[in-house]
């Protein structure tokens, strides 16, 4: 059994990479910030104030997320794969993910999730305080400039309206409230190896971290 964490900040590409690296080695990708976005969403329906924490908290008992081997997003059984990356939710999620009774409900849940089987965990907070003890922990980083243009590029395709101006700005946002949030912030660890992708294309980031990871833990599935 092995525990990869990879963490960095918003928008690095992280997901896409960590489920390529997850692919490539056979493990599970469990995407922890989809939960933070599902807890957002359940608020958000619940017309409950994101930045209202003990309000929040007490909605925790009633959810359930789910996160499928085939990639979906469950909340209380309903699909919301996509519902969770909306502009409504990605304006609230800093609030959840700076709410500290949600983060503990959420990594008591991720602990359980990274205990039976090989996995690829990605975040913020993993390699630091999830999984601390993780085989292997990568920091995946990349410019400012070149995060907001990859994203703009993504809404553009999907149809989502915006300018690069915002998004470039929405991202210097989270980076702000993610890494100065008092519980749990983003920040790499120690024993953490980083990885700037500012140049690499996504085929080129996963086999950086595989690299990084076969030389750590030895060859696997080959
Ligand atoms: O990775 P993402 O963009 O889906 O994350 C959504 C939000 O959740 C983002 O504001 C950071 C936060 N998050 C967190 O604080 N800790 C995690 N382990 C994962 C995500």
């Amino acid at each position: 059994m092995i525990t990869i964490a990879i963490d960095g900040p918003s928008a690095a590409g992280k997901s896409t990479v960590a489920k390529g690296v997850a692919r490539e080695l056979g493990f599970v990708y469990i995407d922890t910030g989809a939960m933070y976005r599902s807890v957002t969403l359940y608020a958000l329906r619940n017309n409950v104030d994101c930045r209202n924490d003990e309000e929040v908290v007490k909605l925790l008992k009633d959810i359930n997320i789910v996160l499928s081997v085939d990639g979906k997003v469950l909340l209380n059984g309903d699909d919301v794969t996509y519902e969770i990356r909306t502009q409504k939710v990605v304006d609230n999620v800093s609030f959840i993910a700076a709410n500290k009774g949600v983060r503990l409900f959420l990594v008591e849940q991720q602990r359980n999730m990274a205990k039976d089987i090989s996995i690829v965990m990605d975040g913020r907070d993993i390699g630091t305080y999830v999984l601390p003890n993780a085989d292997v922990k990568i920091f995946q980083v990349a410019s400012v400039k070149e995060r907001a243009k990859r994203r703009y590029l993504e809404n553009i395709s999907k149809g989502m309206e915006c300018t690069l101006e915002a998004v470039e700005k929405d991202i210097e946002r989270r980076d702000y409230i993610d890494s100065h949030r008092e519980f749990a912030p983003l920040c790499k660890a120690k024993d953490a190896v980083e990885v700037d992708t500012s140049t690499l294309t996504i085929e080129e980031s996963i086999d950086a971290i595989v690299k990084i990871i076969k030389s750590k833990v030895g060859i696997i599935n080959e």
